[in-house]
């Protein structure tokens, strides 16, 4: 096998956000570009050659180009073997699972998960270690580094390899092996839950689900948990054919973007359970009839049931939340005694405290949800823990949900994005919420009397490492908060998030709309952070 060594130029625009390398297509395909971001992952991780690397993607517009060139350059740097999905399609969950099982020192997931996809969408790579899990920061800095000084990359000078065909084949010293996509995550989540049990109950008809795929990567992996193994009608999966555009959609599972899914569950004769993923099948959505969860209430259920499933009879060691996920999770963790975390935005971050045994599950406000089962966020995990414990409690979910507010109190939350703003502007407003925090503290507005306002700063209590700036907290001494942050995973101008949240212990007090129930907080946010005056926008574009 002939090597070609390329000269290249860095660029300086390689920098890993949220979640991995994020870029326009356009940006992506540009001569070199690719290359040198690979280069950059095997120049920082020398421990690579001779190893074992996971390599798939969510099946965007560009996905079988990028892993021909990531097998090539894998075959370059002397990598032992290529574990590749058949068609390079992977699940973000499914490639952590292969990663763990089959000791990989690595692998490269190819997305831009929630991200719109095609010719002049969005394209991703990301790079996850031999835990599972997304790069430390450390190595996504270091892999950054090397970005800025590269001067030449190696790849093998052959043919495109087939990646459609199962089985293995030599890429020169190299072994590549194409392993069907779905088969070690199905034969994990088999360990996880009592598939039996919710077979059961959907062929008694005490339950009923509906699955939107979004035209991307759950498609063949709900097809075959919820049709094949659970016995639901094929009908019950939607949109369950992966496209490289995702049928010109946006693969983001909320009510704005799945609104089909949404509708059928606010009709008459709505199933038990309506769910969505989005395009790498981490995230998910969750819906009762006529009823919504939110992903903080998600994760707060699941903490107070999860014991009641096969795979964590023995309880949950700790929780876990991003810090601008509702307090909800906070409080079970109380009544459970065990420890909760805050962390970044950023499943990475979640990372540390699952290798160390402390937490057993964690979650975030955007629709993630996950368990130490594996390293990543996993939206059919979620769908499979709700149907579990819906088939064992044998109540809707409004009524596992109601009840779980009279247990522990309701937080009403919800979070109000501003996309698509110039990044000045972005920028203006985030200094200008940093320059009031001195004088926040004690000034009162209505019930609302700021307790904390700071930038959050996370110190990991695993390895000792501080990531500062993770968003303005203002938090109020009857539990309400307001953060403010910008998104790390955008790839064109800057995107404002608002986070609000209100305690409500008063179950007589739960059966209100949150964004009435939040309206002060609402207003008291644009006082303070001047979003909608500053950005022109007069309404946030998403609010979930
Ligand atoms: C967003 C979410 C964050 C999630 C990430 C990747 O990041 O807010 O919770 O981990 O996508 O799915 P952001 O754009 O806010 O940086
Ligand atoms: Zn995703």
């Amino acid at each position: 096998m002939h090597i070609d060594t390329i000269s290249t130029a860095p660029f300086t625009d390689q920098k890993p956000g949220t979640s991995g390398l994020r870029k326009k297509v356009r940006v992506i395909v540009q001569p070199h570009y690719l290359e040198n971001f690979v280069e950059s992952v095997f120049d920082a991780l020398p421990s690579l050659t001779g190893s074992t690397l996971v390599l798939g993607g969510d099946g965007r517009y560009f996905n079988r180009q990028a892993a021909q060139i990531i097998i090539k350059m894998a075959a370059a740097h002397g990598v032992a073997k290529v574990l590749i999905g058949q068609g390079a399609l992977l699940s973000t969950p499914a490639a952590s699972c292969l990663i763990r099982k089959y000791k990989a020192e690595g692998g490269f997931i190819l997305s831009a998960s929630h991200n719109p996809g095609g010719p002049d969408e969005d394209f991703g790579i990301k790079f996850n270690a031999s835990n599972g899990g997304p790069a430390s920061e450390q190595i996504t800095n270091e892999i950054y580094q090397r970005s800025l000084s590269i001067s030449e990359y190696q790849i093998a000078a052959i043919e495109d390899v087939d990646i459609d065909s199962l089985g293995t084949r030599a890429v020169g010293p190299m072994t590549l092996e194409v392993i069907d996509p779905v088969t070690d995550y199905a034969e994990l989540m088999e360990e996880l839950f009592d598939l039996d049990l919710i077979a059961q109950a959907l062929k008694e008809d005490r339950l009923s689900i509906v699955f939107d795929a979004m035209h991307a990567i759950t498609g063949p992996y709900a097809h075959r948990l919820l049709s094949g193994r659970l016995g639901a009608p094929v009908s019950a999966v939607m949109n369950a054919i992966p496209l490289e555009d995702f049928g010109g959609g946006h693969p983001d599972p909320n009510l704005v973007h799945a609104h089909a899914l949404a509708e059928r569950m606010y009709q008459p004769g709505a199933p038990t359970l309506g769910a969505a993923s989005d395009g790498d099948g981490d995230r998910n959505m969750i819906m009762g009839d006529h009823f919504f969860v939110t992903p903080s209430d998600s994760l707060a259920v699941l903490a107070a049931n999860l014991h009641h499933l096969k795979g964590y009879r023995a309880g949950l060691k700790g929780v876990a939340r991003s810090m601008p996920t509702s307090q909800a999770v906070d409080r079970v963790a109380k009544r459970l005694g065990i420890d909760a975390y805050e962390t970044p935005t950023g499943w990475k971050f979640f990372g540390n405290l699952l290798d160390a045994g402390k937490i057993t599950l964690c979650g975030e406000e955007s629709f993630g949800t996950g368990s130490d089962h594996v390293r990543e966020k996993d939206g059919l995990w979620a769908v499979l823990a709700w149907l579990n414990l819906i088939a064992v409690r044998q109540q809707s979910v409004a009524d596992i949900v109601r009840e779980h507010w009279k247990i522990f109190g309701r937080d009403y939350y919800s979070r109000h994005d501003y996309e698509g703003m110039p990044s000045a502007i972005g920028d203006s407003i985030m200094s200008l919420l940093r320059g009031q925090l001195s004088d926040l503290v004690g000034q009162q507005w209505g019930d609302n009397k700021v307790a904390i306002a700071d930038d959050f700063s996370y110190h990991d209590p695993v390895d000792g490492s501080i990531s500062p700036h993770q968003g303005v907290r203002i938090i109020f001494t009857n539990g309400s908060r307001i953060v403010f942050r910008l998104s790390g995973t955008g790839t064109e101008g800057a995107t404002l998030r608002i986070y609000l949240e209100r305690f409500e212990p008063d179950a007589k007090e739960h059966g209100h709309d949150p964004q009435k129930a939040l309206a002060d907080l609402i207003e008291l946010a644009e006082q303070l952070g001047e979003v909608r005056a500053r950005s022109n926008m007069k309404v946030p574009t998403v609010i979930t």
